[in-house]
């Protein structure tokens, strides 16, 4: 398979950064990402923010996505955000399913499907994540277990809605402070693995265009030799990008690395 030639890098900030530091960062990645028009790059800050946001980036220049949303148009749910809400922003991107959702806030596969579903009809990009916990890793179970994520997480959607579909494999394990960094060359067996599922579910040609990230624990080290890998199309980016001077560093390796591969 010929390796998609965008390649995608964006960051979740979870749960930090004000407006204030929201703006001064978006303001400097906005100077930054002109240089290079080959990347799609995305910010996932918190609610609170994205409006300012939403004000500074007009022209797609980087896409903006949520960290959650309900499924609902509105009702009796303290706490959460509707797709109605959102599209009044005009958000670009829903991440759905993080494991930090998935593990603190009891999100199940189900719920996951319904969001997915929802932030289709509503026009958004669902950034569906599923990863692995490590036990299944130990148990030789992971690609068993990504499987049923990915196959209910898309459940009922059409292979039209698939098209606009972002998945993101982050296994549990490799995330955040105590994350272990995942072998390059394991997850090109998993990416692989998750286009093979993807060509299951809605034709080859449909699963070749669907975008699959890789994120946990992302930093200089280990982005070329995750890149490499002929599934990996881009790189979803906690730590090591919410410092924007951080973020460029990345950018320009891997800059350097296509041009050297022209
Ligand atoms: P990390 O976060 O890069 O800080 O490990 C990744 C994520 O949770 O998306």
């Amino acid at each position: 398979m010929i390796k998609m030639d965008t390649i995608y890098l964006g960051t979740n900030w979870k749960m930090h950064k004000t407006l204030a530091e929201a703006k001064a960062y978006t303001q400097e990645l906005l100077d930054y990402v002109v240089r290079f028009p080959q990347f799609r790059f995305f910010v996932i800050p918190p609610y609170t923010d994205l409006w300012g946001i939403r004000e500074m980036v007009k022209h797609k220049e980087i896409l903006i996505g949520a960290q959650n949303m309900h499924y609902l148009d509105e009702g009796a749910h303290t706490g959460e955000i509707s797709p109605r809400m959102l599209s009044e922003i005009g958000v670009d991107i829903i991440e759905i399913g993080h494991s930090e959702r998935r593990q603190f806030y009891g999100e199940t596969d189900f719920f996951i499907n319904e969001k997915t579903r929802t932030a289709l009809q509503y026009g958004f990009t669902p950034l569906v994540c599923i990863g692995e916990p490590m036990i299944e890793k130990e148990f030789d179970t992971s690609l068993a277990y990504l499987d049923r994520q990915i196959r209910i997480a898309m459940h009922g959607v059409t292979n039209e809605q698939a098209k606009k579909v972002w998945i993101a494999y982050e296994p549990v394990w490799a995330i955040g402070e105590n994350g272990i960094p995942a072998e390059p060359e394991y997850v090109g067996v998993v990416h692989a693995h998750i286009r093979k599922t993807l060509g299951e579910l809605f034709g080859k040609e449909t699963a070749a265009m669907i975008p699959i990230l890789f994120g946990g624990s992302v930093n200089e080290m280990n982005t070329l030799p995750y890149l490499e890998q002929e599934d990996v199309n881009g790189l979803f980016i906690g730590r090591a990008a919410w410092d924007a001077k951080s973020f460029l560093r990345i950018m320009k390796l891997i800059d350097g690395w296509k041009r050297e591969q022209k």
